[in-house]
């Protein structure tokens, strides 16, 4: 099986789902990778090693924006938030109030 979060029969899911599905959990591992990577730099006292976790971290973030451009390219409702809430420099919540409130 090459996913073990589906919480639907694969045979009912749609293509687009199933593309989806594999995109999402797969940020979700590279965030959790991230996470897990800092956390074990901020704990070693092995300076080769912390610079070796960090590395690998930032390595992560970009796996993980890769997946959220997929995300971005292959539905239309992450696009419209990415580009309603990404590189602004406005307080989020007033992004969202704007949004709201045009
Ligand atoms: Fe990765």
């Amino acid at each position: 099986m090459s996913s073990e979060t589906l919480h639907v029969a694969r045979e009912k899911l749609s293509e687009q789902t199933l593309h989806l599905h594999y995109a999402i959990t797969s940020l979700m591992e590279e965030l959790e990778a991230v996470d897990w990577y800092r956390q074990r730099a901020d704990d070693t006292s092995n300076a080769d090693l912390r610079g070796v976790l960090l590395h690998n971290a930032r390595e992560e973030m970009e796996h993980a924006a890769m997946l959220i451009e997929w995300l971005r390219r292959n539905e239309p409702h992450f696009e419209k938030q990415l580009r309603e809430y990404l590189f602004t420099d406005k307080p989020i919540v007033e992004v969202e109030h704007e949004a709201m409130n045009p």
